[in-house]
């Protein structure tokens, strides 16, 4: 049997090599359509109009921080509870469930990292029409219109935000299957889906639904919905895929029926949105009014296209909406099959415009509207008031961490592909980088390195000591990552299939039998990861002793996590298997995290809790930057491809995700030398730079494409090295504060609407602009330089840039158009080793931008740059740089910090000065010495040479 299974296994993955082959693009047809997918269809059908749900207002209770109130619709009778926090930090949480739902619904666990702190809520006013009641911060109101049911939030005279303002509030409620309970439905149960589709596109006015009891009271409503609900209800289930869809060879059964739910928002004066990610799209999100929303749903895309709103393997429910005035941010906490759409309109045309035309004396405002639809779940939704970019992410980050420190070698390059084929390829690899002097960390292993994709085991003959292995890359200070990927051989002579299968982790089919579908290994089971008890058994696996071959620098990339069933349907799990009590429809977004969260465990507990992890994931979920990095999975060597990996990686940077990266070279093809040389020179400039090509492809280590390139890249890579020092200090301030690394010039210049919709250049931090060179045969880009009286310095020539212009920058195969801001100082280590680790204590040097009132400002971060002695035992020197008066100062900013380095102070760099007529350093112990400098008047850089103070002490240097 075994040898049949596998027999079937070798010709299913033959099959499938030749397809993968074959096949030149995305096959759209294996994925859905909102067309397809019969909740988001159902949903979608739905137009804008009023509301059928009305706030019972007698049934209101404001305790606190929280109010409660039930919602009624007043077609199908069902009633809803609202309930509405006020929550610190300027943000507000509004949850819908039904008020009595015939078995519990699913609720999001483990990605809030606690209950958010409240802030109470009071009552300003309240009559029949509705409620109103203070936020908190001075002037916020949030106005509760009860018929039709709606939110205003207000602050002062302005309107903010309004929920359910086009009426979208959808909440199908759980319902018996009529064929099996026929006269036990109780008869005010009525058909919700189709009177509303009458009501909405007949008539929306008041009348229309007076005549179904909306505006009567209680009593004429429910007869009206008595009267035809035993014909509503037939037709109620009617309705296609309410109990069952089937997408081509699959069937879903849907023994809970119809579960969807769906809420609006409108945002007045808004014109952009951001956020959303996963998808291979422009940062700014497009209306989707004529083609499909966006969709989130974790899934395996082969091949995907770009500039379309299709899902990919990873999905964050968080939306952006930022004009000149306010930046607000949507959070919704939901981990079903979720479809947004975003439109457009003019404010003018609805209630709110009119309001807000009123307020501020305009004819015409912009407004985005934007609609999410899930599959089940309730409504669970955070509105991030703002009201600036910064402030929308430290509330983002409140409620779901913030990117977790990564270990600095992690920063630094790695060299992947599928695959490194055994230990000699590994050491000749290695030996590559040295022989060429390339500087890198990481070398990765690919699923071929296991026994039969069996992960946690190694290739006897490729891979026959492992620990040699490690022991000889340790010997370079460098290391390796292996995969381990979340499906598991069904084999029984495999020890981890059998201890999963007889502690019952394995998730379930809809009857209850070990989920079984097709990946790499063939047969495979899918650990049920939502358990925790399963967790902590996969963290156990990573001890040293259970996973054979391991040492401490080994580390772990989880992929297929969406997870990846190649014979399921749309390339994942059937959505009625079971995790526990819950259907894998209910939490199929989060299945990914979870895999990396378990990961993450056990590569911290195998070192005691005292190393910090790294693990990279494909598939992810809000809350995932606590986890390590992601990538973008399998993209292609083609132009467009580089070009989308800066918006990917800025989406994902926007809702909290910041160590993200493409593989450089594109994953699928071959890419042009060119392409390969550009690709590094962007990728020295992302957040997480890893090399990876698919198994069909030439081998492409950066010496193989003559000595020339050999050079470029070299250089993009010991220009990424030099500046780890910055970027470990970026990792550790979004490490606090949930800022993005990577970020759009919108976060910086809010006011500024021509940085709106760029994709082709971004900040890192505030202090450096990057613009790649991302088109075939360039001669030349346009980098806008934004801020109205600031500077800008071109990092490789010093030369000056006013602000707020577009820069025409000619360019040859070497460049990198790369600025640093006038007022910071950065941080570089300017000896490039083999290694990051080679260089933990090699000197700084201190790059001063000095703005057009000569000050500047920077800041540094070191720890051990490996453990979690920064927060444990306040092992980091945290120091800020001041220019001001001719002065340049370290000081302590973070007088908390014990750690010690030898490291010194080499150079300091001062783009934009004058001529001192001298330099003299003043130490902590009061000496003072004067220092060697040299002026260069030609590029106005003065160099201060060797003031040899300990990076983590104060002193001063004064020009005079
Ligand atoms: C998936 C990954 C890719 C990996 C391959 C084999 O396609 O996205 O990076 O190389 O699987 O493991």
């Amino acid at each position: 049997m075994a040898a049949f299974t596998e027999r079937m296994g070798c010709l299913f993955l033959a099959w499938l090599a030749l397809c993968l082959a074959l096949a030149q693009a995305v096959d759209r047809s294996n994925f859905k359509t909102c067309d397809q997918s019969a909740f988001c269809k159902r949903q979608r059908a739905v137009q804008p109009g009023q509301s059928p749900y009305r706030a019972l207002l007698d049934t209101l209770q404001l305790t606190d921080s929280r109010l409660s109130l039930q919602l009624i619709n007043d077609i199908n009778k069902v009633h809803l509870l609202l309930e509405l926090y006020g929550l610190q930090g300027n943000m507000t949480r509004i949850k819908i469930n039904e008020l009595k739902p015939l078995k519990p619904r699913y609720e999001v666990p483990d990605v809030l990292i606690s209950d958010p702190p409240t802030r109470p809520l009071s009552m300003v006013s309240r009559d029949e029409n509705g409620a109103v009641l203070a936020l908190g911060p001075p002037g916020q109101r949030v106005i509760v219109s009860a018929r039709p049911f709606r939110l205003d939030v207000m602050e002062g005279p302005q309107l903010l935000l309004s929920v359910n303002s086009r009426g979208l509030l959808v909440f199908e409620h759980l319902r018996e299957r009529k064929d099996t309970l026929s006269h036990k439905i109780s008869s005010t149960v009525g058909s919700m889906w189709d009177k509303m589709k009458s009501i909405f596109s007949s008539d929306t006015s008041k009348d229309a639904l007076a005549g179904e009891g909306a505006e009567g009271a209680d009593v004429p409503a429910k007869e009206g919905a008595e009267k035809d609900g035993e014909q509503e209800k037939d037709k109620d289930d009617e309705q296609p895929g309410m109990w069952e869809e089937t997408f081509k060879t699959h069937t879903d059964s849907k023994p809970n029926g119809p579960t969807s739910i769906s809420l609006d928002f409108s945002f007045p004066g808004v014109e952009n949105v951001y956020g959303i990610p996963e998808h291979a799209d422009n940062l700014k999100l497009k209306t989707t009014d004529g083609g499909d929303p966006y969709r989130l749903y974790n899934l395996d895309v082969f091949q995907y296209e770009l500039y379309n709103p299709m899902a990919l393997y990873g999905a964050v429910p968080v939306m952006l909406a930022h004009s000149p005035q306010r930046t607000m941010g949507i959070f919704w906490l939901n981990a079903a099959e979720t479809w947004v759409d975003i439109s457009s309109n003019t404010a003018g045309k609805t209630v709110f415009g009119q309001m807000l035309d009123y307020v501020q004396g305009a004819s015409e405002t912009p407004q985005t509207d934007v609609r999410w639809i899930s599959e089940s779940g309730i409504i669970d939704v955070f509105l991030l008031l703002g009201p600036r970019p910064a402030d929308v992410f430290t509330q983002y980050a409140s409620l779901t961490g913030t990117q977790a420190l990564p270990p600095l070698f992690s920063l630094a390059y790695h060299q992947c592909r599928w695959n490194y084929n055994d230990q000699d390829d590994v050491r000749a690899v290695d030996a590559g980088f040295d022989e060429h002097d390339i500087p890198y960390d990481v070398i990765w292993l690919d699923i071929e390195h296991a026994d039969g994709k069996r992960y946690f085991t190694w290739d006897p003959n490729k891979f026959p000591t492992p620990r040699d292995m490690l022991q000889g890359l340790e010997d370079k200070r460098r290391k390796m990552v292996a995969i381990v990927d979340p499906h598991i051989k069904v084999d029984t002579n495999y020890k981890i299939h059998n201890e999963i299968r007889s502690k019952n982790f394995y998730v379930k089919t809809k009857d209850g039998n070990d989920y079984e579908g097709w990946c790499w290994p063939g047969s495979a089971g899918y650990p049920d990861f939502t358990k925790p008890e399963m967790r902590a058994w996969w963290a156990s696996m990573f001890s040293y002793d259970q996973y054979e071959g391991s040492m401490a620098n080994l580390y772990t990339w989880n992929d297929m996590n969406e997870p990846s069933v190649f014979n399921g349907p749309e390339v994942t799990m059937h959505k009625d298997a079971l995790h526990g009590p819950w259907e894998h429809r209910d939490l199929h977004n989060l299945y990914g995290l979870y895999v990396q969260m378990a990961t993450t465990e056990g590569l911290v507990q195998r070192s005691g809790g005292v190393e910090r992890p790294f693990v990279l994931t494909r598939a992810f979920f809000a809350g995932s930057q606590r986890f390590g990095a992601v990538w973008t999975g399998d993209n292609a060597a083609e132009w467009d491809h580089l070009k989308i990996s800066l918006p990917m990686c800025l989406s994902l940077g926007l809702v909290g995700i910041s160590f993200c990266g493409a593989d450089v070279g594109g994953f699928f093809k071959s890419p042009s030398t060119e392409l390969l040389v550009r690709w590094y020179q962007a990728g020295a400039y992302q957040p997480f730079i890893r090399a990876h090509a698919h198994l069909d492809t030439p081998r492409r280590e950066p010496w193989l494409f003559g000595s020339e390139n050999t050079a470029l890249i070299r250089e993009a890579l010991r220009q990424r090295y030099a500046l780890l020092p910055y970027w470990y200090t970026l990792f550790y301030s979004t490490h606090l504060s949930g800022h993005p690394v990577m970020r759009p010039l919108w976060v910086e210049y809010p006011d500024d609407a021509t940085t709106f919709s760029m994709d082709d250049q971004y900040l890192l931090g505030r202090d450096m602009l990057v613009h790649p060179v991302t088109e075939e045969g360039s001669r030349s880009v346009t980098a806008y330089l934004p801020g109205k009286g600031e500077v800008w310095y071109d990092v490789h020539t010093f030369q000056k840039h006013k602000g707020a212009q577009n820069l025409y920058i000619p360019v040859t195969m070497s460049s990198i158009p790369v600025f640093q801001r006038g007022g910071s100082i950065i941080p570089r280590k300017d000896r490039v080793r083999r290694s990051s680790s080679c260089m933990t204590n090699d000197p700084y040097t201190l790059y001063v931008a000095l703005s057009p009132q000569n000050t500047a400002e920077g800041e540094l971060f070191v720890d051990d740059g490996h453990t979690f002695k920064y927060q444990t035992d306040s092992q980091y020197i945290h120091r800020k740089f001041i220019f001001a008066n001719q002065s340049l100062t370290s000081q302590n900013a973070d007088p908390k910090g014990q750690f010690s380095t030898p490291a010194w102070l080499e150079r300091v760099v001062i783009l934009g000065a004058q001529k001192p007529s001298a330099v003299t350093l003043h130490a902590a112990d009061g000496s003072q010495s004067p220092l060697e400098f040299d002026f260069d008047a030609h590029t106005a850089v003065l160099t201060l040479r060797k003031p040899a103070v300990n990076v983590g002490a104060d002193w001063t240097i004064v020009l005079r």
